[in-house]
C-alpha cells in the first residue's frame, strides 16, 4: 500500500508520475518538466465499510436515455463534434495563441444567441470591451450573448445551469486561488473544478487551451485524459485557412475534420477545401504530382512538390514539409531498390503546397511521383492524379475510398487516375482509370521512353 504522505511527481509534458524528482522526464525525455503533485490520493476501496458497500445494479443498454446534440449552427465545428456539442461534456479547445481559438468559440457563441439560446462567454485573457467589440464585428449587431470577465471557476460555477453552452478562455488564465498560473496543479485544479460543474448542471462548457511550440497542450497532457473531447486547432499562421480536428471524442469519430478560412469577418466554413491546397494549376513541371489525402472522410487534392539537386555533401539532405521526413526516406530507399532510381547524390526537399499537413499513406503515390519526376527532370504528364500506398516491397497497395477520391479529383477537372491494380473495384467514370501493381509499372507509365 502506498505511504500516505509519500511525495509525487508528475511530469506536466506526458503525465507520467514518478516517486523522486529527476532533470528529465523517464518516459518522454523532456527536461525540467516534473512538478510536485499535490492531488490527494486514496487507497484503492479505502474509506469504505467492510459489508457496506452498496450494490451497484446493471442497466439495460436501451433503458439509458440518448444524449442529445447541441449544435452550434457552424456546421464545420458541429460535424467535427459529431453533430453538436453533448450536455454536461467538457471539451478542449487547444491551439497555438493568435491561431483564432477564441474567434471560433466566439462565433459558436454568437450562432447560439443569435438562436434564442442562452450562452455565456468567460474570458479570463481580455477585457469585455475587447471581447465584446469583436463580438459586434462579426456579428454586425449588438450580440445576445454573456459575457464575463474573470479568472476563477468559483465565481461563475453558480451562472452555468439553463445555459446552451458556456466558453472558459483560456484554462491557463484560470486561477484557482491556491497554485501558480500555469502549473499542473492549477490546470487541474481549474479543469476538474469546471467538469465538476458542467456534469452538475448538464450544460456543455469548452475550455480554451494554449499549445505550446512543440504541440503540447502547456501546462499537462493530463488535462487530455481528464475531458470528454479534444478538438485542436491548426494551421499556419501565414496562411489563412485553419484546420480543426478532434483527437479524442467519447461521443462521437474522431475522423472528421472541419475546415475555415480567417478573413476581415472572422472564420468562414470552407466547403470546397481542395481549392485551398490546390490551385488549379495543371502541373507540367518536373517535381510536381496531385494525389488525393482523404482527411476523416473527406478527399482533397493535394499538390506534392519534389525538388532534387546535386548534393555537396557526403550524406544527402532530406527536408520535408507537409509529410514526414522518414516517409520520404523510405520512398526514396524504394525508389533506389524497386525502380534502381537513385537519389544518393541528390538533395531531396519536399513540399505540400498550401501547407497541409499529410498524414495519409494514400499520398504515397503521388510523393513518389513526384520525388521521380525530380529526380529524373521530367514532368508527368497533365491532367493526371495518383492515388496509392506504397509497401516496401515495391507493391502499389489500395487505399480506403478510392471511389470517393477519383470522383473529387474528376470534379476538379482530373482527366486521368492512377489507382493500384489490387483495388477490387470497377472506377468507371469521368476519368480514364490506370491500374498498376508496382511502383516500377507506375513510372513506366508515367514517364514512358
Ligand atoms: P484569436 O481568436 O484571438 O486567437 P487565439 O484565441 O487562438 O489566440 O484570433 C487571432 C487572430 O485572428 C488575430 O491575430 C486576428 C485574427 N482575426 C482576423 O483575421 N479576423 C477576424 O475577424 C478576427 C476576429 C481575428
Ligand atoms: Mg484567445
Amino acid at each position: 500500500m502506498a505511504k500516505k504522505n509519500e511525495t509525487r511527481f508528475v511530469c506536466t509534458s506526458c503525465g507520467a508520475p514518478s516517486s523522486s524528482w529527476a532533470g528529465k522526464c523517464p518516459r518522454c525525455g523532456a527536461w525540467g518538466s516534473l512538478e510536485q503533485d499535490f492531488a490527494p490520493r486514496t487507497a484503492p476501496g479505502g474509506g469504505k465499510a467492510p459489508g457496506g458497500v452498496p450494490q451497484a445494479r446493471a442497466v439495460r443498454a436501451s433503458e439509458v436515455p440518448l444524449l442529445d446534440r447541441i449544435p452550434t449552427g457552424l456546421d464545420e465545428l458541429d460535424r467535427v463534434l459529431g453533430g453538436g456539442f453533448a450536455p454536461g461534456s467538457v471539451s478542449l479547445l487547444a491551439g497555438e495563441p493568435g491561431i483564432g481559438k477564441s474567434t471560433l468559440l466566439l462565433q459558436a457563441c454568437l450562432a447560439l444567441a443569435r438562436r434564442g439560446r442562452t450562452v455565456l462567454y468567460v474570458s479570463g485573457e481580455e477585457s469585455l470591451e475587447q471581447v465584446a467589440s469583436r463580438a459586434l464585428r462579426l456579428d454586425g449587431q449588438p450580440p445576445p450573448l454573456d459575457l464575463l470577465a474573470s479568472g476563477d471557476p468559483e465565481e461563475f460555477m453558480d451562472l452555468l445551469p439553463g445555459r446552451s453552452l458556456v466558453v472558459v478562455d483560456s484554462v491557463q488564465a484560470m486561477g484557482d486561488g491556491e497554485s501558480l498560473p500555469g502549473t499542473l496543479s492549477q490546470v487541474r485544479g481549474v479543469a476538474a473544478r469546471c467538469i465538476e460543474g458542467a456534469k452538475r448542471s448538464g450544460v456543455p462548457l469548452v475550455l480554451v487551451g494554449h499549445v505550446t511550440k512543440d504541440g503540447q497542450i502547456a501546462g499537462p497532457k493530463l488535462l487530455e485524459h481528464m475531458v470528454d473531447v479534444v478538438l485542436s486547432f491548426e494551421g499556419d499562421r501565414h496562411t489563412a485557412y485553419r484546420i480543426l480536428r478532434s483527437s479524442k471524442n467519447r461521443f462521437g469519430s474522431t475522423d472528421e475534420i472541419g475546415v475555415f478560412e480567417m478573413g476581415e469577418e472572422g472564420l468562414r466554413p470552407v466547403a470546397d477545401a481542395s481549392l485551398l491546397f490546390w490551385n488549379g494549376a495543371e502541373g507540367g513541371v518536373p517535381g510536381v504530382a496531385f494525389g488525393v489525402t482523404l482527411e476523416g472522410s473527406r478527399p482533397f487534392v493535394v499538390e506534392l512538390q519534389a525538388l532534387a539537386c546535386p548534393t555537396p555533401f557526403p550524406y544527402p539532405k532530406r527536408t520535408a514539409r507537409g509529410v514526414e521526413v522518414n516517409r520520404v526516406q523510405l520512398l526514396l530507399a524504394v525508389l533506389e531498390k524497386r525502380c534502381g532510381l537513385s537519389a544518393r547524390t541528390a538533395d531531396a526537399y519536399v513540399n505540400v503546397a498550401g501547407g497541409l499537413a499529410v498524414r495519409d499513406p494514400g499520398a504515397d503515390l503521388a510523393l513518389c511521383a513526384a520525388l521521380a519526376s525530380s529526380l529524373l527532370d521530367r514532368p508527368l504528364s497533365a491532367g493526371g492524379c495518383l492515388v496509392g500506398e506504397v509497401g516496401l516491397a515495391g507493391e502499389v497497395r489500395p487505399c480506403p475510398r478510392t471511389g470517393a477520391r477519383l470522383r473529387e479529383a474528376a470534379r476538379l477537372g482530373f482527366t486521368r487516375g492512377v489507382v493500384s491494380s489490387f483495388e477490387e473495384k470497377n472506377f468507371d467514370g469521368e476519368l480514364e482509370v490506370v491500374r498498376v501493381g508496382s511502383l516500377s509499372e507506375a513510372l513506366a507509365a508515367l514517364f514512358p521512353r
